[in-house]
């Protein structure tokens, strides 16, 4: 059985959301049990299929998994496999991110090679070289990525040509059981990468510039498990996505749980779009001043707009009056939900990397489907504002990053339901690909 949304567009939305762990913290932070035997415990960890994903990664790797009331606990005392398989790695791409701590640990790792559908080639060679700047040795075997390193690893200076997130976690990782010192430059500064330097620091690490772009990392010759639990960071792609709700659907909300901080560019980018926002302690407060003005946006990484929000905002977009440009600078083919949003009557023209997007149209509902995640996030919001009914295929990327979606909606006045229908998995060029 395959399951669809059913939503009735067109009805202002109005109330509260509590924002959930991020997806993109908890991936590394489970990753980096890896690094040291014991017990960890977390906590506000989301309830999201990447999630399962990498819990069922660990246990394949010999960890204990136990959900304990709000906590979650791993225990990686027996933990001593070293193979992330196939069928795990094209599930979920973030699977490469134990290649860095089995490495470091283990003095080897046998992961499978990530895909490169369906928003770009995506490739891993940042990890790969990184890995053999710190002494290992790389061998791409049957669609396998084979890492060696029997004397361990050997502090190194490795330069980015763009800041990778994964890469750079995978990196710091590593570096944490490193022989001396390691420097990682034009490193990415994402919170996820704080909150992941965080934890390393809480099992003992040496680590000093989080935040910028230039990591160092005094390798220890073992680590062991925070003696607190962690709290996972809010999502901010989650708070975000939802901050857009007003300016498509009307009404008010206001986010729960979030960390304004984390979002000060797309707050401002949304405010100049004419959203009014208010921030205080863990909430924001939004609201819509139509008719919204145009905006240039330029994708990049943190603290600049991100990607993970280019397709929500360009639904948003769609309601400005004018010329909004969207220009995707990290992955070539992120733009699969303009050919969808198109079928819903949006006007939106590409012109290679750049989408031209004109405003405002009356969004119609229909049926859609998305091939990743932040994709089928944008076409909830579309169908949500759009006039009629849409359903909504393709929700196991959409299960992959949003806790609840339809719960958390439903309570702000969305008319959305989950249906079940009996169907097969679309099989498109990218049809089956590991998706962010
Ligand atoms: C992470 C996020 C994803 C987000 C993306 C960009 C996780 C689990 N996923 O993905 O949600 O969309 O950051 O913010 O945190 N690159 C290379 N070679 C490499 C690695 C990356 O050329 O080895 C390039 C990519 O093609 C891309 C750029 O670097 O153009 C940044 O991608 P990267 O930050 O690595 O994305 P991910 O870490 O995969």
């Amino acid at each position: 059985m395959r399951e669809y949304l059913e939503i009735e567009g067109g009805y202002p939305l109005k109330g509260e959301i509590p924002i959930s762990g991020a997806k993109n913290a908890v991936l590394p932070a489970l990753a980096a049990t890896l690094l040291a035997p014991g017990t960890y415990r977390f906590t506000n960890w989301p309830r999201l299929l990447d999630l399962y994903t990498m819990l069922e990664l660990l246990s394949h790797l010999g960890a204990r998994i136990e959900s304990r009331g709000p906590v979650l606990e791993v225990d990686t005392v027996s933990a001593e496999g070293v193979e992330a398989p196939y069928e795990l790695v094209r599930r979920m791409r973030a699977s490469i991110l134990v290649l860095g701590p089995l490495t470091a640990r283990f003095g080897r790792a046998r992961v499978a090679l990530p895909g490169g559908c369906p928003i770009g080639k995506r490739p891993v060679d940042f990890h790969l070289r990184g890995l053999e700047r710190l002494g290992a040795r790389i061998e791409i075997r049957h669609g396998y990525i084979l890492a060696r390193a029997e004397d361990g690893l050997s502090g190194a200076e490795i330069v980015f040509d763009v800041p990778s997130v994964t890469a750079t976690e995978n990196l710091l990782m590593a570096a944490t059981l490193a022989r001396g010192k390691t420097e990682i430059r034009n490193a990415a500064r994402e919170p996820e990468v704080v909150f992941l330097g965080e934890m390393l620091r809480a099992m003992g690490a040496r680590i000093e510039g989080l935040g910028t772009d230039h990591l160092v990392i005094y390798g220890r010759s073992e680590l062991e498990p925070p003696r607190e639990p962690l709290r996972i960071i809010p999502d901010r792609i989650e708070a975000g996505t939802y901050l857009m709700l007003p300016g498509i659907t009307g009404g008010e909300i206001t986010l729960a749980g979030v960390e304004p901080a984390h979002l000060e560019t797309p707050i401002l980018r949304l405010k100049e779009a004419g959203l009014e926002i208010e921030a205080e302690g863990d909430r924001l407060y939004a609201r819509a001043r139509r008719p919204l003005s145009p905006l240039k946006i330029v994708t990049a990484p943190y603290p600049g707009f991100p990607t993970d929000l280019q397709a929500q905002i360009m639904v948003l977009l769609t309601q400005a009056e004018g010329l909004s440009l969207i220009t995707e600078s990290l992955f070539e083919e992120r733009f699969h939900h303009v050919f969808e949003l198109r079928r819903m009557g949006a006007e939106i023209e590409l012109d290679e990397r750049t989408a031209i997007v004109r405003g405002p149209v009356r969004l119609q509902g229909a049926e859609v489907e998305a091939n990743d995640l932040r994709a089928s996030a944008c076409l909830v919001l579309a169908a949500l504002g759009a006039e009629g009914v849409s359903r909504i295929y393709g929700l196991e990327h959409l299960d992959r990053g949003y806790e609840k979606i339809e719960a958390k909606l439903s309570a702000l006045g969305a008319k959305i339901v989950r249906k079940s229908y009996e169907g097969h998995q679309a099989f498109g060029p990218c049809g089956a690909g590991p998706r962010d």
